[in-house]
């Protein structure tokens, strides 16, 4: 059983070290002799990132910055020519760079040189619990980005998975703040290594599609600050992401994008954020909010209209620069985002020779595989169903539309236009080859199933070996589709009945899921002997479904979802409180989001967070926490951890913090470290885990601050959230409030 190598990542201040490149052109001009004009301050890369963004700001006229404000068609903003200011192209999108489309409609702009690499979902990103895999994942991203000329990714999305019957839910990381910080800073960072803006988003909830555009936010402080923010904190104080996405919706009754309190006070104020902030696609409304609210570019989308000039209508076109004229707004407004503009563009190289990317590499390949390999869940394994064994097997039957079903271009805006896509039918075949005979039998389809499909399957079940049915959602409206969330947890298309008959007619039936997480599983889940979920795994997605069910692979995926047995049990569904109440979503359960929820009412889960099964079994022993010493944090968690089977594996730790006598009421548990380790059949590593202060903090909004109080703590690891295997107890002396 292999377990593939790690990719070096490539240190971002080694990526954008181009200096010796402009002064190789410059030493050149003079050898020719040419009597060069001093070049301006602005297109001098060996100046200060500040002075270069006065000096161009300085040549700036009105018109022409109010022009880079707002976009010039759907992904663009104006060149000023007259300056060697170039468009500024922005894309989505998390999975891989977009097909173009447009410039002034969703259609696609026909091109054939906008074939990207298609990674795995975030989703699926997420599960490998593997952050070198986010710097991978945002390398790839950054470097296809740069070889498609474009200047400003739209991602990656932190926001957290609240309901799992969000529409996008497959394009969110998963339910935990910590989780999603830990993947959204190195996802950034690797991005940014290619001199291309992450644009993060959006900030912030954003958690349900259902009126997403209107529906008013009302949660408590504590709950955006411990919950909803900390990925987006990160990222700005960690990884300087250099862009944020606006959500579309209200909180506390003004528009996130253009929120006084979210963008000025908190984002711009509290955390100096440096760069701008972006509208969603046709989120702005109100010239004043935005102009006053801290937007600084306006995006979007002009419905119905294919003449660019209806660009200069937007808010911040036309509109501002008449207001600003008349007195209405100061020009002080204008100067700010402009000067937020241009740092950006600065920063990322915009002006300078940048690194020229490439597109669909081996290598980028390699990275989606890995990703895909490293992403899948194991939920149910009896009796080793899994690994199959080829030698000795004859036949196997297939059976599924997921089996077949191309993923890549759909999902709207975090759709890939592919080169190629590997099926889970195709990734099969492959890897039998002319060992055994693969059969398909779709068994339901989108459009209707019928009986005559599913007699089929079971006949083609029954006759085989073995049974592969690949199930889960079709990623059209209402299935795991942008603007549209899903109306149940269920399986759709019969799928669920289809599945009780398969196994009936062949035990040995392995149920794979390509879908977002989660999925509330029918009866049949007592019944199947295996089940593994596969998420919408990338181009390569086929090739490591079958390395992980013929055992090339040991799969090491952990949910980042909690899996409810029943939707009533998630607690946005247990309150009520979805999908909102006169136009309000009401955040009642506050911090008990995910796994906090179900601790809190002890509720059993179908599967709960952090779980997933490997082929191989490890043991955890010998924890000891050492006081810290001042630079690593205020304590160190150091244990063993031991491969006890008889494959090479990978076992992800988990760390979580629990406050014993806490003066405010505190979750169970949370998640505040983790680590993936790779280890060979009977090898043993020590594992370490430092914890800083904000490990043990909460926040408070009277002081306001994170408070970590003295008091004493249990910090407790294992294999999931449900499944904790070591214990160790920790005393933080003094209370510290971070301000
Ligand atoms: C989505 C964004 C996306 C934008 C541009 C919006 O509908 O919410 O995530 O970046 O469209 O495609």
């Amino acid at each position: 059983m292999i377990l593939r190598v790690r990719f070096p990542i490539i240190p971002a201040s080694m990526k954008l070290s181009f200096l010796p490149l402009v002064i190789l052109v410059s030493a050149a001009g003079a050898w020719l002799g040419v009597a060069a004009e001093p070049a301006p301050i602005y297109q001098d890369a060996s100046q200060p990132l500040e002075t270069r963004v006065n000096d161009l700001f300085a040549r700036m006229t009105l018109e022409e910055k109010i022009s880079i404000v707002h976009a010039d068609s759907k992904f663009s903003t104006a060149a000023v020519p007259r300056l060697g200011i170039p468009r500024r192209w922005v894309d989505d999108g998390p999975h891989g760079v977009r097909e173009d489309v447009g410039p002034y409609s969703w259609n696609s702009a026909g091109r054939t040189d906008d074939y990207a690499t298609w990674l795995p979902v975030l989703s699926a990103l997420g599960s490998t619990w593997n952050t070198d895999l986010a710097a991978a994942y945002g390398d790839v991203i950054g470097s296809e980005a740069r070889a498609r000329n474009k200047d400003v990714m739209l991602a990656p999305i932190v926001d957290i998975a609240r309901t799992p019957l969000c529409g996008r839910i497959y394009e969110y990381l998963g339910e935990d703040p910590f989780l999603n910080a830990r993947f959204g800073v190195n996802y950034v960072e690797g991005l940014q290594s290619n001199g291309v803006a992450a644009c993060i988003k959006h900030f912030v909830g954003n958690n349900q599609e259902c009126g997403r555009e209107t529906i008013n936010m009302d949660m408590d402080a504590r709950t955006l600050r411990e919950i909803y923010l900390p990925p987006f904190e990160a990222a700005v104080k960690e990884a300087h992401v250099w862009s944020v996405m606006g959500a579309y919706s209200k909180f506390r009754g003004e528009n996130c994008a253009y929120n006084d309190y979210l963008i000025n006070q908190l984002l711009k104020g509290e955390w100096q954020f440096p760069g701008f902030v972006m509208s969603d696609w046709g989120g702005t409304h109100s010239t004043a909010e935005a102009a006053r609210g801290g937007l600084d570019v306006e995006m979007g989308t002009l419905v119905g209209s294919e003449d660019p000039s209806a660009y200069s209508k937007f808010f911040l076109a036309q509109p501002f620069l008449d207001g600003i004229r008349s007195g209405e707004y100061p020009v002080s407004l204008l100067d700010d985002k402009v000067r937020r503009s241009l740092r950006v563009m600065i920063a990322t190289g915009v002006l300078d020779p940048r690194p020229s990317g490439s597109l669909n590499t081996p290598e980028h390949q390699a990275v989606a595989r890995r990703i895909a390999e490293e992403a899948m869940v194991l939920l149910k394994n009896d009796n080793h169903a899994l690994p199959l064994n080829l030698v000795g097997l004859k036949s196997v039957a297939v059976i599924g539309e997921n089996a077949v079903r191309h993923n890549a271009n759909g999902f709207f805006g975090a759709g890939v236009k592919t080169p190629y896509e590997i099926t889970p039918l195709d990734g099969i075949k492959q890897f039998v080859g002319d060992k055994a005979s693969v059969t398909y039998s779709a068994g339901y389809t989108k459009n209707g199933g019928g009986s005559n499909l599913v007699a089929e399957a079971v006949a083609a079940a029954r006759s085989a070996d073995v049974t592969i049915v690949v199930a889960g959602f079709s990623h059209t409206r209402y299935q795991d589709d942008e603007g549209w969330d899903r109306t149940s947890l269920r399986l759709p298309y019969g799928q669920d009945e289809l599945i009780s008959q398969i196994v009936q007619a062949n035990p040995r039936t392995i149920v794979v899921l390509v879908s977002g997480p989660a999925i509330e599983l029918g009866s049949w889940l007592t019944q199947v002997p295996a089940v593994l979920q596969a998420h919408y795994s990338g181009m390569e997605g086929g090739h490591a479904l079958a390395s992980i069910l013929f055992g090339e692979v040991n799969p090491s995926g952990k949910l980042t979802v909690t899996y409810p047995k029943q939707l009533s049990d998630s607690p946005a569904h247990a309150l009520g409180t979805y999908p909102g109440t006169n136009g309000t979503l009401f955040y009642k359960e506050g911090l008990l989001v995910g796994y906090r929820w179900f601790d809190a009412k002890k509720i059993e889960p179908a599967f709960p967070f952090g779980y997933g099964l490997s082929y191989t079994t490890f043991k955890y022993s010998n924890v000891k926490l050492i006081p810290g010493d001042g630079t690593n944090g205020i304590v160190t968690a150091r244990f063993e951890i031991e491969n006890t089977g008889k494959v090479a594996g990978a076992e992800v730790a988990q760390l979580y913090v629990h406050e014993n006598n806490p003066s405010l009421m505190r979750p169970e548990k949370e998640l505040k470290g983790f680590k993936k380790v790779f280890l060979k059949p009977g090898e043993k590593q020590t594992v370490t885990i430092p914890l800083n202060q904000r490990a043990f903090a909460f926040y408070d909004p009277a002081k306001p601050g994170w408070v970590a109080e003295a008091g004493d703590y249990q910090i407790q690891i294992g294999s999931s959230s449900r499944d904790l295997r070591l214990e160790g107890r920790f005393q933080l002396r003094q209370t510290v409030v971070e301000k």
